[in-house]
């Protein structure tokens, strides 16, 4: 992807549950070989290995409620300072509040914008996506159509994710207009902000993504004015 030389890609996937976001961050991290960051798959891999931090955020997560803003700041704060993130990276589930927004302003500071992209689709839509859901019981990915009893990536038994079921559904996307939905406005003024709509096939949606980034990647800079320069 042409982007404006020496600029990391920085991108964060927006949406509320089920808009797809982490089957798109994943296409697009790996087509371009960006590191794909996904604070639920981090907790999810925690409680599954049963760290403390997995133990803490386990009924939380089962509830359909948010990990505490200092936790989720923490770790993607660490996260971000890895090596592998220098070209950039793609970000799925976070930020999720206004605070973990203006936290991540903070981290990216010297480097380089965040393209912002917020896919959109239809709550009913997102409600039968996610009814439907199984996932890899052993390496927690997303199974696929064609998968019909075992995980065609290792073999494992497909399972419903435990925060799917109906109840805890419709809490995430209460949590999700309640607390998530304000951190579209906070961008919403920036150039570097795109809507897609998700309510399209996968290639369909990973296409317009793909244009959506491109572009948006080469919106050029704020020009930054020191105080007394001359015009
Ligand atoms: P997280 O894992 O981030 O869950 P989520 O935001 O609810 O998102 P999902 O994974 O359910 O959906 P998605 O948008 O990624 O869609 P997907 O591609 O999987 O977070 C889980 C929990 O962790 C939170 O509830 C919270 O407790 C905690 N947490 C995480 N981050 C946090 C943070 N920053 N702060 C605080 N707490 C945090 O697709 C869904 C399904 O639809 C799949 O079956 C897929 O195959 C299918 N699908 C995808 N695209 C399409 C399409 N175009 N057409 C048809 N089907 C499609």
């Amino acid at each position: 992807m042409q982007q404006r030389p020496g600029m990391a890609l920085n991108v964060v996937m927006l949406g509320p549950p089920g808009a797809g976001k982490g089957t798109q961050a994943e296409r697009f991290a790996r087509t371009h070989g960006l590191s794909k960051i996904s604070t639920g798959d981090i907790l999810r891999e925690a409680v599954h290995v049963g760290t403390k931090l997995g133990c803490a955020a386990r009924e939380t997560m089962d509830r359909g409620e948010l990990v505490g803003d200092d936790v989720m700041i923490g770790i993607v704060g660490e996260r971000l300072d890895r090596p592998d993130t220098a070209p950039g990276f793609v970000l799925d589930g976070f930020p999720r509040t206004v605070p973990q927004a203006v936290a991540l302003d903070d981290m990216m500071r010297s480097r380089g914008p965040l393209v912002v992209v917020d896919i959109v689709v239809p709550e009913d839509v997102l409600m039968r996506r996610l009814a439907a859901r199984r996932i890899c019981g052993s390496c927690g990915i997303n199974a696929s159509i064609e998968w019909t009893s075992a995980c065609g990536s290792c073999g494992g038994q497909l399972v419903t994710r435990t925060d799917d079921e109906d109840g805890v559904v419709r809490e995430r996307l209460k949590v999700y207009h309640r607390q998530t939905r304000p951190i579209v406005e906070f961008y919403a003024g920036r150039p570097t902000f795109r809507h897609i709509d998700g309510n399209q096939p996968p290639d369909v949606v990973t296409e317009a993504l793909s244009v959506a980034i491109r572009e948006a990647s080469l919106v050029p800079a704020p020009v930054k004015m020191t105080p007394g320069a001359a015009l």
